[in-house]
């Protein structure tokens, strides 16, 4: 085994951790690219940076289109952390405008008398939704970053929402799948159904309150969301239907920048989500454990297996020990010290799967919404954003505030409801991700950049805790050489610790692939579709090239614009 860490690295890598800052160095890029989850966002990017705008307001476009026309992924009334360099000074930040938990929100809130989770209490309705960070970061990213007016970063989101956009035919599915929970709240079913009916694909949806509602954030700022009309009218409607909102929570919402986490993997150096977000750190010590390997000398069967014991070491000490850092000391050094995580990999038997329980008795991971999106920008100065973004599950918490057009977040089941025992998704979670007011749920998005001294990678996917697996295959792509188009149709498979299984998508596995892990006494389990909707883009310094792909799976769109 190769131990490539010296004391001197590991003073290196701490101060990188601490300071988020990238060297100084300003650089052109020969095209702008856009890669989204929905046509009509990419094309809001590219019109703000064809009026001069800057990534950032790209971004901000972006966003806020996504919020409109892919409303079962993410809104104004969701959340989401924007990873961004600023090419001027190299400046690399995370802005976390991931949900909080309202000040009457506590541990038990979820639970009976009995102590027994209440079913859907965290996934449906008012009470399960966090305090939007969206309409913040947005204003954030316009004030500190962008060289537009916000307005201008806006108008397309708005016209959207007036205009309207058309049905696709996975907006039609994923209607179908949810008509019954949208139509148990009549304002998101009259926006969002036809008739309250899934809407035939061409139908076209309107959203007049929620063009209102972007408007005042468009005139007013934050004010326009987290004060005055709006944010009366949000906290009123979630009161009358069982929310625990109050004008406070939206008022004291804060936005944070946080340093990224940024590690290296060979010659490739990795930008990635930091607390709340779990993804950078899972990523950072999957790649440094299977950094003690070949990988490339091995056979793909062996390779798999590698990285699949190295996801499912990492997704436990996730479990155990990650939650907002602002409220949970996270070990966040201990986790990534190269010492631990060589003893971690030294565990790996190159012939057998370990079992995760004899890996120490721990709680599972508490499952995160698969209904996210992801975006990433490049602008000609280097400028880059990538974007992930979230109202957690389908449509989120199904919810319309009447008057607004927002639609309700359910991150507050991102939380670990209650120790040891599953939740939506089967899982469970620990101490570290417990709900307390004002405190941010765990995540798993994961927006990342992959850079060599030659190639800048910007790349991100929803798709829960399998965010973090999609994104880590993705760097092993990039680190190998390969294209966009390479990455985001990379076959996918997972391990999360708990369940003990490796999952993985429709086809995700070949015949002898599943025959060889299950003979080293993997347990596998298909699931019966394909999964992420990956957008990325790689800028070549070498080739003085941009390229972008969006996931073939999705219905998105990449360009380039030379
Ligand atoms: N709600 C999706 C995530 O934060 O991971």
């Amino acid at each position: 085994m190769n131990n490539r860490f010296s004391d001197a690295c590991k003073t290196c890598l701490l101060t990188i951790l601490l300071l988020g800052f990238a060297p100084a160095h300003a650089e052109q890029a020969p095209a702008h690219a856009v890669a989204s989850a929905h046509p009509l966002a990419t094309q809001a990017g590219v019109e703000v940076l064809q009026q001069g705008g800057n990534a950032f307001d790209a971004a901000i476009a972006v966003s806020a289109a996504l919020g409109v026309v892919e409303p079962f992924s993410s809104g104004f009334g969701g959340g989401g952390f924007w990873l961004l360099h600023r090419a001027s000074d190299g400046k690399q930040v995370m802005l976390d405008g991931r949900e909080t938990a309202p000040s009457l929100a506590h541990e038990r809130m979820y639970r009976d008398e009995q102590d027994n989770v209440i079913k859907d209490a965290s996934m449906q309705g008012p009470l399960a939704a966090g305090i939007p960070g969206l309409p913040a970061a947005l204003v954030h990213l316009a004030e500190h970053y962008g060289r537009l007016p916000l307005r201008r970063s806006l108008a397309p989101a708005i016209r959207y929402a007036e205009e309207g956009f058309k049905v696709t035919s996975r907006y039609h599915r994923l209607a179908v799948y949810m008509t019954a929970t949208l139509n148990r709240y009549p304002d998101a079913a009259g926006i969002f159904l036809q008739d309250g009916k899934p809407p035939r694909i061409g139908y076209q949806i309107r959203q007049q309150d929620l063009a209102r509602t972007i408007e005042a954030i468009a005139e007013h700022g934050r004010d326009g969301f987290y004060r005055g009309p709006v944010a009366q009218q949000l906290v009123q409607e979630a009161r009358r239907h069982g929310g625990v909102w109050r004008a406070q929570d939206l008022e004291s919402y804060q936005v944070v920048e946080r340093a990224p986490i940024i590690f290296q993997y060979r010659d490739m150096r990795v930008v990635s989500a930091p607390l709340p977000s779990s993804g950078g750190i899972v990523i950072a010590q999957t790649l440094r454990m299977l950094e003690q390997f070949n990988l490339d000398e091995m056979s793909n069967v062996q390779r798999k297996h590698y990285i699949v014991e190295a996801m499912r070491r990492a997704f436990r000490d996730r479990a155990l020990f990650l939650g907002d850092p602002d409220f949970v000391p996270a070990p966040v050094q201990r986790l990534l010290d190269p010492a631990y995580l060589e003893g971690l990999a030294l565990t790996i038997d190159a012939q057998r799967a370990t079992p995760s329980e004899i890996l120490g008795e721990g709680p599972a991971l508490t499952q995160t919404g698969t209904q996210t999106t992801h975006f990433s920008v490049l602008d000609r100065e280097g400028n880059r954003v990538a974007g992930t973004l979230s109202i957690n599950t389908l449509f989120g918490a199904c919810f319309v505030a009447a008057g607004t057009g927002v639609l309700f977040n359910n991150e507050m089941d991102d939380f670990s409801i209650k120790r040891l025992t599953p939740n939506a998704y089967g899982l469970i979670g620990d101490e570290a991700n417990a709900i307390a007011p004002g405190k941010r749920p765990l995540s798993s998005m994961t927006p990342t950049f992959l850079e060599t001294p030659d190639r800048v990678g910007i790349v991100g996917t929803p798709g829960g805790s399998r965010i973090i697996s999609m994104v880590m295959l993705a760097a092993l792509d990039f680190a190998a050489g390969k294209l966009p188009d390479s990455w985001v149709s990379l076959r996918r498979f997972h391990h999360q610790y708990q369940p003990d299984q490796v999952q993985f998508e429709l086809h995700g596995l070949s015949e002898f692939e599943q025959q060889r892990l299950t003979a080293l006494g993997h347990e596998l389990k298909e699931i019966t579709r394909r999964y992420g909707n990956m957008q990325a883009i790689l800028w070549d310094r070498t080739q003085d090239r941009v390229y972008s792909a969006s996931d073939p799976r999705g219905e998105g769109l990449a360009v380039v614009v030379e």
